[in-house]
């Protein structure tokens, strides 16, 4: 089973959408899952959770501190009302490198450890800027699978021929990324892209409702039309993929909700 999965692509190719529809469809199947937005130069949470009160849950203050434990991690994670599998975390809104100490790959890989121990996934919605961003490039270096969103248009040529050189070290194992043209729409050169990179077999396919989702700070809710089929067929096979469909079937309600379970024990009011 995949523990971490990482979401890189181009910017703007859908890694926070794809993260969150992810995430919700596993906790959904009840896995516990974290999901981690590591963008920290436009905070995801108020755009993704506009009406979440996140008191101090800052994920800067977190990875920043001396020692990084379970109880802090969990004290950081959001929840959404009526879902016991699925916590959420990122930097907050007004954030920056001047409201948190600075910290190193060390403590990321502390975390990504205990994370190991509190959860059946962890999503990273990585940073399209791994080469700046610590947490971004650890996730690359260590996730169990990777999944690489490349939009096909010019620019995502663009950007990858400009950043793979940069992450072309052996343990960024780039060939077991798995690969998936994102937000395609007709007449895109798609073609074009597919040969350029090539090994691309999957696509997520543009979908109004995800755009409007998108706008109205409303991602964590399932997309319910007709016309987002594929986009949800695809998150289905990603998943098939990422965990093994044996695997899914036997642990499908083996397990109760670890998050709760711990939060309980703690009698802490993380909520
Ligand atoms: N499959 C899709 N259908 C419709 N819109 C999409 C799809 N994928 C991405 N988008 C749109 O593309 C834009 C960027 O999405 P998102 O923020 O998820 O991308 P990102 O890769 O996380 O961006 P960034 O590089 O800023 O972090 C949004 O307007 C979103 O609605
Ligand atoms: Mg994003």
């Amino acid at each position: 089973m995949n523990k971490i999965i990482a979401i890189w692509g181009n910017p703007n190719s859908g890694k926070t959408a794809l993260s969150i529809k992810l995430a919700i469809e596993l906790s959904r199947q009840k896995k516990n899952v974290i999901l981690i937005h590591s963008d920290y130069i436009t905070p995801a949470i108020s755009t993704v959770l506009p009406l979440k009160d996140t008191k101090d849950q800052s994920l800067g203050n977190l990875l920043s501190s001396v020692q990084i434990t379970q109880d802090e991690i969990l004290k950081k994670c959001m929840t959404l009302d009526k879902n016991d599998y699925l916590s959420i975390m990122g930097y907050l809104h007004g954030e920056n490198e001047r409201t948190y100490a600075k910290y190193g790959k060390e403590n990321i890989v502390d975390f990504f450890i205990l994370l190991k121990h509190l959860a059946d996934h962890i999503i990273i919605d990585c940073c399209s800027m791994v080469t700046q961003d610590i947490l971004s490039r650890t996730a690359l270096e260590l996730s169990d699978q990777v999944i690489r969103l490349i939009t096909p248009d010019l620019k995502a040529i663009s950007y990858f021929d400009s950043i793979l050189p940069l992450v072309a070290e052996r343990k960024f194992n780039l060939q077991n990324h798995v690969k998936v043209l994102s937000n395609v729409k007709p007449d895109m050169p798609k073609d074009v892209v597919s040969n350029k990179f090539g090994g691309i077999s999957k696509e997520l396919v543009y979908t109004e409702e995800l755009e409007r989702q998108f706008y109205e700070g409303r991602l964590f809710e399932h997309l319910m039309e007709k016309k987002s089929a594929a986009y949800l067929n695809m998150i289905e096979e990603l998943i098939a993929g990422i965990i093994g469909e044996d695997e899914s079937m036997q642990q499908k309600t083996t397990k109760g909700s670890l998050l709760k379970g711990l939060w309980k024990r703690g009698g802490k009011d993380h909520e």
